[in-house]
């Protein structure tokens, strides 16, 4: 069962087509992720899915029906920009609030469920706006799932984390998908994404460029061994022809021979032709690499 459908979507805003034909599949049970630069269209694809603004043509499905259905529409939590609330208000006020916005029965056990979920339970008394940028966040998170829904859209929650506030967000993730919950997330932190999405959706000007698995996106990503040397073109020349494709990187003058093993460049750089290696070890091309060349090939 697919938790979204999306079919030739097109949202246009006067001129502007910010959303241009995309077609989009998101598996129940995924961590979606959702990549693209700065005005590709994420954000206006997610208010979409939402409901928040409307198509200018296409097909949003959810769970097979279409996304105007009431029985479906309140399966969605959402997270697009930060949550609505009152700075000088505790968590716990802010979340009855939202609760009550939303008529919810049984409103304390669900705030202090949700609370849970999000690792706040010490910070419901807490001023929100004596929170951290974190906890704001996962506040956010914590409005989005109140209702218990099956399906979470995030639109960039873990911009400006710190390393400790990602690491939570990656755990409060990871155990909502393993609880069934499908999250739908945007980001540009490709690092941190790398670590928790089991799907990928790339996009430009409102387009699908890519859509993949993260077993899918590994076979994408070959794995090098990195060489320093002395002499770097003419050693990296000396590699090509024993060991097929190698290049130099850019940034760090690391010479990567592609699939290829680390002890087997260093016994025949330094057996057969006397060339000290200074430093070698064995990396994996990442997200964030297979996204920068895929978007200077797309050029
Ligand atoms: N309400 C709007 N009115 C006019 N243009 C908009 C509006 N919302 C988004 N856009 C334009 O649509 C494009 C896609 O925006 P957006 O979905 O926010 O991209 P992203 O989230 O990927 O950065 C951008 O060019 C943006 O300027
Ligand atoms: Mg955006």
């Amino acid at each position: 069962m697919n938790a979204i459908e999306i079919r030739n979507l097109t949202k246009t805003f006067g001129e502007k087509r910010a959303v241009d034909g995309l077609n989009m599949t998101v598996p129940q049970g995924a961590i979606y992720g959702f990549i693209g630069e700065n005005g590709s269209g994420k954000s206006t694809t997610e208010k979409l899915i939402c409901g928040l603004i409307q198509p200018s043509g296409g097909e949003i499905k959810l769970w097979g029906k279409d996304y105007r259905d009431q029985g479906v529409r309140s399966q969605i939590g959402v997270l697009i920009e930060s949550p609505g609330c009152f700075p000088n208000t505790t968590v716990w006020n802010n979340m009855k609030l939202q609760a009550a916005n939303l008529g919810l029965k049984n409103e304390n056990e669900e705030i202090r469920r949700v609370l849970h979920l999000v690792r706040m339970d010490g910070a419901a008394g807490n001023k929100f706006k004596n929170c951290s940028l974190g906890m704001k966040q996962r506040i956010g998170i914590a409005f989005a799932l109140l209702g218990n829904p099956t399906l979470l859209v995030l639109d960039e929650p873990i911009n400006g984390l710190d390393a400790d506030g990602m690491r939570i967000m990656r755990e409060i993730l990871t155990d909502l998908s393993r609880r069934g919950t499908t999250v739908l997330i945007s980001s540009h932190i490709l690092g941190e994404l790398e670590k928790i999405a089991t799907h990928y959706a790339i996009i430009r000007g409102g387009r699908l460029l890519k859509e993949m698995t993260a077993a899918e996106l590994n076979a994408n990503c070959p794995t090098y061994v990195a060489v320093r040397v002395d002499g770097t073109e003419r050693v990296r020349t000396i590699l090509e022809r024993a060991f097929g494709r190698a290049d130099i990187d850019e940034q760090t003058g690391e010479i990567r021979v592609y699939n290829a093993n680390a002890e087997d460049v260093s016994k025949y750089l330094f057996g057969n032709c006397g060339i000290a290696v200074s430093e070698i070890r064995t990396a994996k091309i990442s997200l964030e690499e297979y996204y920068i060349d895929l978007m200077r090939e797309e050029k």
